[in-house]
């Protein structure tokens, strides 16, 4: 094996075990192709949190098995963890299985099948080796960095905690010698990463995640931190703190509530109530009045009658959340609600959705035309898709923000942008000042 390509599915973790599937592969001499066409390896990196992408992996294994059958599949990702090896039983082609907890092992995967053998590598090491090293990283901006592996929270609709296996929170000093040297290297922004992220203790000193934001937001070179995903039950009143009072910390959270009725936030196994979220995002709100909170709702979980989702519907237009990430329930296997009745009809998923898509839209786009006027502090990414002669970056709300180029500035500046224009999913405006560099500063 020469040549490889990584397709990625799913969120932000899989999204960086694929840098690291990619590190590893390079480290093992195998080198990168732009097309699945031209690779002798071919990794799917995969997400099994509702059933369509694991169908469209399945197919994308038919597919790519009938196009090509002498290329090698690697299967990794959540998939890996819940097939395991099923998945040998699909194609021919499908040379080696490789759950989360085993990414760090893919070059021994790749020999292992050079000598002819299939391995199926599943489960979660305690001693792992993590070596954040061997990482390639595609963004010279933005850096992702896990903070805590795993979950213990089993929500009752969730499939993550099969797949990503049991809470375990790396050592502050190590997650702060990563962001160390990827600061040294240029990177201006670094996203800290955990499913359950504000369940974070220190193995060695038991410090939170707001002791952790403090550290990481003073380190040298890095403009600005972010973390994704916090539960609305672990959220103490010191990250509340440093929320509201640590400039370099971006003013955005993303806080799933599930729904906003209490009977199914109990079937649910969320172990919070309406009122009680309710009550922690008006605490956020009175400590950083203008943070941009963005939630995750599930619609026509077992059991959600219309007074149900009229309750999240009121939760919605009551918070007026910056975005709204809304999912149809699909059942998933080994999982408590899989065998919840009554189940919900396709047609009534549909509906819904729909509903709270056009109340959710229109929120955006109200909170995001308030912004017309302001100021946003812009660190570039890159060139706009749709116009190279604009750039795209992300003010510290998170919020995406495009402008025509000035000329004077470059990937990786924060620019000072001047909104004009507002969508329900970004902003756009011009530059006011160039290439202005935030002060490292904590406002205290
Ligand atoms: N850890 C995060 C939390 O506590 O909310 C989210 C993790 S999950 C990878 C991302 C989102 O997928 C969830 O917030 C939930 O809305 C959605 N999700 C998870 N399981 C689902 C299911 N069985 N059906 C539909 N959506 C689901
Ligand atoms: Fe899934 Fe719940 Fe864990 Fe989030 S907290 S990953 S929704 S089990
Ligand atoms: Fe999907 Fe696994 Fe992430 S199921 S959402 S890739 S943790």
């Amino acid at each position: 094996m020469k040549t490889f390509f990584v397709e990625t599915w799913g969120c932000q973790m899989n999204q960086h075990d694929s840098e690291l599937i990619e590190g590893q592969l390079r480290l093992h001499g195998l080198a990168p192709v732009t097309t699945a066409e031209d690779a002798d390896l071919v990794v799917l990196n995969t997400c099994s949190v509702r059933d369509k992408p694991v169908q469209k992996i399945i197919s994308r294994i038919g597919f790519l098995a009938k196009q090509k059958p002498e290329t090698i599949i690697g299967v990794c990702g959540c998939v890996a963890e819940q097939e395991a090896g099923a998945l040998l039983d699909r194609s021919a082609s499908v040379g080696f299985v490789l759950g989360p907890g085993q990414t760090a092992r893919i070059g021994e995967a790749v020999r292992a099948v050079e000598q002819g053998k299939r391995p199926v590598l599943t489960g979660f090491d305690a001693e792992a080796e993590y070596n954040f090293h061997t990482i390639f990283r595609k963004s010279t901006t933005r850096g992702m960095v896990t903070v805590i592996e795993g979950c213990n929270e089993f929500c009752t609709f969730c499939i993550v905690p099969y797949t990503r296996g049991r809470e375990v929170s790396r050592p502050l000093g190590a997650v702060l010698a990563e962001v160390r040297s990827i600061a040294a290297d240029g990177i201006k922004e670094v996203e800290l990463l955990g499913q359950t992220i504000n369940a974070y203790r220190c193995p060695e000193t038991g410090a939170t995640l707001a002791r952790l934001l403090e550290a990481v937001a003073s380190v040298d070179g890095l403009l600005r931190v972010r973390f994704i995903t916090s539960h609305p039950r672990h959220f103490g009143q010191d990250l509340i703190d440093v929320l509201a009072e640590n400039r370099n910390v971006f003013r955005y959270l993303h806080l799933p509530i599930q729904s906003g009725s209490d009977a199914i936030l109990r079937k649910m196994h969320r172990k919070y109530t309406r009122d009680e979220y309710l009550a922690l995002v008006d605490r956020i709100r009175a400590a950083t009045p203008k943070i941009n909170l963005s939630t995750d709702v599930i619609v026509g979980f077992p059991g959600e009658s219309d007074a149900d989702f009229d309750d999240t519907m009121r939760v919605l237009t009551q918070v007026r959340f910056g975005q709204v990430y809304a999912f149809g329930y699909s059942p998933r296997p080994k999982t408590p609600a899989a065998r919840y009745r009554p189940e919900i009809s396709e047609e009534v998923k549909t509906s819904r959705l729909q509903r709270l898509f056009s109340v959710s839209n229109r929120i955006s786009l109200e909170l995001n035309q308030e912004l017309v006027g302001e100021v946003a502090q812009v660190l570039i990414d890159g060139e706009s898709r749709r116009n190279p002669e604009h750039w795209q970056g992300r003010g510290e709300d998170n919020r995406v923000v495009n402008f025509p180029k000035s000329g004077r500035e470059d990937v990786g500046d924060v620019v000072e942008v001047e909104i004009q224009r507002a969508g329900p999913h970004s902003l756009s405006g011009e530059i006011i000042a160039g290439a202005v560099r935030l002060p490292i500063v904590s406002a205290g």
